[in-house]
């Protein structure tokens, strides 16, 4: 996904002329996030693992002032601009680093009450990558937390990818934009939901709940196994 231009309001409005429903992803996934089991006490540590330029952060914040906030993002311009968008929120601990990497730092394993993973996954091949993020993610929740993940998929109809592709190419040009090529020549590497359930199985959380869906991005609830 292009992440040209770290001024957030840049980024997020050319994530919203690409991605259908972008301008609700965070607040639904916060929302969903909210009224899980684990999430739902006051004062939960929740991550937010790929902040970005901290969407996701402006609505926990907004929804659930009192979570306990990490956020990480490997990349420091997108952590800095998210960082300087919520200036005013003291008490989130920001870090600059994966998900793959914190988890072994002391005192988060088993941490979280809750994670947000929102267009992450996507980016990371299928040679080992995707399984060490959502290990990660798995590992630093406690067992029975949930991880609201929202990510680019593979259609499951094959005979529908192309008129898919077309309607996405339609989407970016009603919304004043020249399509983008196609994910798989914009180094993106989504798999489909046979690939997803053995990818987060074998990471440790129970079956994908499908939770919402516009074109290829998907939202799902994942739970750590107890
Ligand atoms: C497409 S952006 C999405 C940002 C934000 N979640 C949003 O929806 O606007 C993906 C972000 O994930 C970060 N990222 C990539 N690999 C990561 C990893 N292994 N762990 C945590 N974050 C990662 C990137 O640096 C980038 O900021």
């Amino acid at each position: 996904m292009n992440t040209a231009g770290y001024d957030s309001p840049g980024y997020e409005r050319l994530q919203s002329q690409v991605i259908p429903g972008y301008g609700s992803l965070a607040r639904l996934a916060v929302a969903l996030l909210a009224v899980s089991p684990a999430a739902r006490a006051p004062g939960a540590a929740v991550l937010v693992a790929g902040c970005g330029t901290g969407a996701e952060l402006v609505e926990a914040v907004a929804q659930r002032p009192d979570w306990q906030l990490t956020a990480i993002d490997p990349s420091d311009e997108m952590l800095e601009e998210s960082r300087q968008r919520l200036a005013d929120q003291a008490g989130i601990d920001w870090r600059q680093t994966t998900a793959e990497a914190l988890v072994d730092q002391p005192g988060i394993a088993g941490r979280f009450a809750g994670a947000l993973s929102v267009l992450v996954l996507q980016s990371l091949p299928d040679d080992g990558s995707k399984l060490a993020f959502l290990s990660a993610l798995a590992r630093s929740l406690q067992p029975g937390a949930q991880l609201v993940l929202v990510d680019l998929m593979q259609t499951s109809l094959p005979s529908l990818e192309g008129q898919l592709e077309q309607a996405w190419a339609g989407f970016q040009r009603a919304s004043g934009l020249d399509p983008l090529p196609a994910a798989r020549h914009q180094g993106l590497h989504p798999v489909g939901l046979a690939r997803l359930t053995s990818l987060v199985n074998a990471a440790g959380f129970g079956d994908p709940a499908r939770v919402f869906q516009a074109l290829g991005f998907e939202g799902f609830l994942l739970q750590r196994r107890a």
